[in-house]
C-alpha cells in the first residue's frame, strides 16, 4: 500500500502541474486583460452628422489630438467636417466644411507630423491636401493647399509616410500606388502592373521602409516602394471571396484579416521571410462587414471593427505561440458605420487610457475609450512605452534617396492633458515653407493635365492675413496709447 500511495501522490501531483500550466495557458498574465471600453456621456457625443453613405469600405473618420474629420454626405460634391475635439453637441447645419472635392470623398488621413494637416482622397480622382486652421474651420474651405493629379479613377485610400516629412502614398481603383513629395507636388514614384485587381487597404511599416497590400486578387504583398518590387507574395492569403486588409506590426510581421472559404472571419499572421504558412490563423464567426484593424505598435494590441458591426475585439500580440491572445470584446447595441482612432500622443494617460475610438453612427459620432483599470494616480510607465512623436526623422527628398529613419519618440509623461490645448513643437518647415520655391500660377482644380500638377494658392493670401494682423497689432497698441493719455488727463480734470 505505501507504494500505492507514492504513485497516487505523484500521479496527483503530475497532475496539479499539468492543471496549472494548463491555467496558466488560460489565464496568461497580461497587463490588457482586464481593459474594459466606455462610450462617453451622450453630452460628449458629436451629435447630428450626416455621415457619408458612399459604397466604401474605409473608416471615414481620421482623429487627431486636435481635430476629429469625419466624411460627410454632401449634396454636388465631397466633403468632410474637421471638429475640434470639444466641439461635442450637436453640430448646427450650417458648420463650415472642407468642400473642395468634385466627388465623394473616400478616405482622409491626418499628417502624423502636423496636426492642421490633412490628406483627402476622393471620387474626382484626386488628392487634396489640406491646412486647417489653427482653431478649425470659420468658413468652409474649398481651396486645397496642393492638389495631386495622376490617378485615372477614384481614389480610395491615403496614407502618410509615417517618418518622413510631406510624403503621402494614394492608390486608386485604377490599381495604381503614387507616393507623392507633397512639398513640391510630384508624383516621386508610380507603382503600376503590381495590382491585378482593386487594392484594399496599403500599410507602411514602422519605418516606411515598406508598404504591405491586401488586392481583390485575395493576394497580400510586401512592396519595397523606391525598388519598385514585391519583396514577398502570399496568394490566397485567406480563401473568402470577401475584402482583407494587411498591416504591419512593429516587430515586421503582417496581420491580415479576411474571410475563409466558408465565410468565417479570420485573422491570421505572418512572418514576410517565409509567407507559405500562416504562423497562426483564428478563426472568429460568420458575420459579414469586413473587420478594420486598428493597432498600437507600444502595446502591441490590435483592435478589430467590423464596418457594421456593434463591437470592436481586441487582442494582444506576442512573440510566443499562439502570438495572437484574445483579451476582450467591447459591445454595444447600434452597429458602427465608421471609426476613428486616436493617435497615442492624444490619450489621456492620467486615466490609463490606452485607446480612443470614435464610433460613427448614423448621425452621430461617439468616442469610446479603453482604459486599464489601476488604483494609482501616478504615471504608469509600463502602459505607455515612449511613443511615436510629431516630429519626423527625415525630409521627404532624403528618404526617396533611400534614407530611412525609425520614428523619433517621445515620453508621455507629462503628456496631452484633455482641455489644456498642447500645443506641439512648431514644425521648423511646414508645407507652406516647402512649396515657396515652386509658386507656379497653374492652379486651378479644374485644370486636370495628365501630368500630376500642384496647384499652390494660398502662400500669399496667408502672407496677407500675417500683414493685416500685424496692421491691426500697431493699431490696437497705438490707440492704448491714446487711451491712457486720455485717462491721465481726465483725471487731472476730475482733481
Ligand atoms: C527599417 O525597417 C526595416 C524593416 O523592418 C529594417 O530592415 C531596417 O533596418 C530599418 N531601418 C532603420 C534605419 O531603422
Amino acid at each position: 500500500t505505501v507504494s500505492n500511495t507514492i504513485i497516487d501522490v505523484t500521479s496527483g501531483w503530475a497532475l496539479i502541474s499539468a492543471l496549472s500550466t494548463d491555467m496558466r495557458r488560460v489565464v496568461r498574465q497580461s497587463k490588457f486583460r482586464h481593459v474594459f471600453g466606455q462610450a462617453v456621456k451622450n453630452d460628449q457625443c458629436y451629435d447630428d452628422i450626416r455621415v457619408s453613405r458612399v459604397t466604401w469600405d474605409s473608416a471615414f473618420c481620421a482623429v487627431n489630438p486636435k481635430f476629429v474629420a469625419i466624411i460627410i454626405e454632401a449634396s454636388g460634391g465631397g466633403a468632410f467636417l474637421v471638429l475640434p475635439l470639444h466641439k461635442t453637441g450637436r453640430i448646427d447645419k450650417s458648420y463650415p466644411t472642407v468642400c473642395g472635392h468634385t466627388g465623394p470623398v473616400l478616405d482622409i488621413d491626418w499628417c502624423p507630423h502636423n496636426d492642421q494637416v490633412i490628406a483627402s482622397g476622393s471620387e474626382d480622382c484626386s488628392v487634396m491636401v489640406w491646412q486647417i486652421p489653427e482653431n478649425g474651420l470659420v468658413t468652409s474651405m474649398s481651396e486645397p493647399v496642393v492638389v495631386l493629379e495622376g490617378h485615372s479613377k477614384r481614389v480610395g485610400i491615403i496614407t502618410w509616410h509615417p517618418t518622413a516629412r510631406n510624403v503621402l502614398l494614394s492608390a486608386g481603383c485604377d490599381n495604381q500606388i503614387f507616393i507623392w513629395n507633397v512639398g513640391t507636388g510630384e508624383a516621386m514614384i508610380t507603382l503600376e502592373d503590381m495590382h491585378p485587381d482593386v487594392i484594399y487597404n496599403v500599410c507602411w511599416n514602422r519605418n516606411g521602409s515598406l508598404i504591405c497590400t491586401a488586392c481583390k486578387d485575395k493576394s497580400i504583398r510586401v512592396i519595397d516602394p523606391r525598388k519598385e518590387m514585391i519583396v514577398a507574395e502570399k496568394e490566397k492569403a485567406h480563401e473568402g471571396a470577401r475584402p482583407m486588409r494587411a498591416i504591419f506590426l512593429a516587430d515586421g510581421n503582417v496581420l491580415t484579416t479576411g474571410f475563409s472559404r466558408m465565410s468565417e472571419r479570420q485573422l491570421a499572421l505572418w512572418n514576410i521571410q517565409s509567407m507559405d504558412e500562416p504562423m497562426t490563423v483564428n478563426e472568429m464567426d460568420t458575420s459579414n462587414g469586413v473587420l478594420l484593424p486598428f493597432y498600437d505598435p507600444d502595446t502591441n494590441v490590435v483592435y478589430l471593427c467590423g464596418k457594421g458591426d456593434s463591437s470592436i475585439r481586441y487582442f494582444e500580440i506576442t512573440d510566443e505561440a499562439p502570438y495572437v491572445h484574445y483579451l476582450n470584446t467591447f459591445a454595444t447595441k447600434e452597429p458602427q458605420r465608421g471609426m476613428g482612432y486616436m493617435t497615442k500622443r492624444g490619450l489621456d494617460v492620467n486615466k490609463c487610457e490606452i485607446a480612443r475610438f470614435y464610433k460613427l453612427h448614423e448621425r452621430k459620432c461617439e468616442p469610446i475609450v479603453m482604459t486599464v483599470p489601476r488604483k494609482s494616480d501616478l504615471f504608469q510607465d509600463d502602459l505607455y512605452p515612449d511613443t511615436a512623436g510629431p516630429d519626423p526623422a527625415l525630409e521627404a527628398e532624403e528618404w526617396f534617396e533611400g534614407k530611412n529613419g525609425d520614428p523619433i519618440l517621445i515620453s508621455l509623461k507629462n503628456g496631452y492633458v484633455p482641455g489644456k490645448n498642447r500645443e506641439f513643437k512648431v514644425v521648423k518647415k511646414n508645407i507652406l515653407d516647402c512649396k515657396a520655391t515652386k509658386n507656379t500660377e497653374n492652379s486651378s482644380p479644374a485644370n486636370k493635365s495628365a501630368s500630376p500638377t500642384p496647384s499652390i494658392k494660398s502662400e500669399a493670401k496667408l502672407e496677407e492675413i500675417l500683414k493685416e494682423i500685424k496692421s491691426l497689432k500697431d493699431l490696437v497698441s497705438s490707440q492704448e496709447k491714446r487711451i491712457i493719455k486720455l485717462e491721465e488727463q481726465m483725471s487731472k480734470i476730475a482733481i
